[in-house]
């Protein structure tokens, strides 16, 4: 049994080891991520994507992610938990955004809340931090911001938008977050980043110079079978596995070898015959 991972413990990672970072969803994907020792498990609003088939995240719900993220703590993985605020669930205020991140925290079990935006999010972390609610930050292709982005597009290849990002990366860093995850960037940029900010920098898409790595579940692993983007690296072929073990299950239920008699519940066998022998009269009965 390993030590509960804490914000502090993340916090202290700038230095190394890298940070390992997994989403999950339910209570078996966070099981396997906390076997495979996962520092971070995040259950992302890419739940919406990956198991709930929406087109984008836009479309999740506080409920949704308290119902997931519950699922997932129930399994009490050493790992923190840290679970996404959807869209619409820190934008109208900051009572709403407390009263949001709190229930995600008290019915959901999280650990701390990650939030999509930069300097404008400021009054919200503030307000988070002074409940005591540990906060990560998310910058660079944030993919609720999917329609005025146009599109999932690679964020701050040109000189004003990735000085932009590396003032909203120190912003967060200044307010207190705890790490920021860097979404869709040049290497280049988010090794600057990197480089300027005093707190772990999770990458996605972002290149090999950040302070951790994230991916999400069903990717690395071969369970999504939707766009694959190029920075997905996959380690398994699960979907391929699993459709291959069902399809050996379907033709061992055709030959008729499924189940077999180890595999199957056995009575007395006095008892067997004596209903054997009144099959002919349950049949006369029924005449
Ligand atoms: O929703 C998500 O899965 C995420 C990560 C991929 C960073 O935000």
């Amino acid at each position: 049994m390993r030590d509960k991972v804490t914000t502090p413990a993340i916090q202290a990672r700038k230095d190394g080891p890298k940070v390992t970072v997994v989403t999950a969803y339910d209570a078996p994907s966070a099981r396997i991520a906390e076997r495979a020792s996962a520092d971070i498990i995040l259950v992302g609003d890419s739940l919406a994507t990956v198991v709930l088939g929406y087109e984008n995240t836009l479309s999740v719900t506080i409920d949704v992610m308290i119902h997931h993220t519950a699922a997932v703590a129930r399994t009490k993985p050493s790992a923190l938990l840290v679970v996404d605020m959807p869209w619409l669930s820190y934008h109208l205020s900051v009572e709403e955004t407390i009263r949001n991140a709190g229930r995600l925290l008290s019915e959901g079990g999280a650990e701390a809340v990650k939030l999509e935006g930069g300097r404008k999010r400021l009054p919200m972390i503030g307000a988070l931090l002074a409940t005591e609610i540990p906060v990560m930050g998310h910058l660079g292709l944030t993919p609720q911001s999917i329609h005025t982005m146009g599109g999932y597009r690679v964020q701050g290849k040109q000189t004003d938008a990735a000085r932009e990002l590396v003032a909203d990366a120190r912003a967060l860093a200044d307010a207190g977050v705890f790490a920021i995850v860097l979404e869709g960037i040049p290497d280049a940029l988010a090794q600057i980043i990197t480089q300027e900010v005093s707190v772990p920098t999770i990458g996605i898409g972002a290149g090999p110079h950040c302070d951790g790595q994230v991916l999400v579940f069903h990717d690395v692993l071969g369970l999504y079978d939707g766009h694959r983007p190029k920075f997905v690296r996959q380690y398994a072929h699960l979907a391929d596995a699993a459709t291959e073990g069902l399809q050996r299950f379907f033709a061992d239920i055709q030959a008729g070898t499924f189940p077999s008699d180890a595999e199957s519940y056995h009575m007395d066998k006095q008892v067997a015959q004596t209903l054997q022998s009144l099959k002919g009269e349950r049949e006369s009965d029924h005449a």
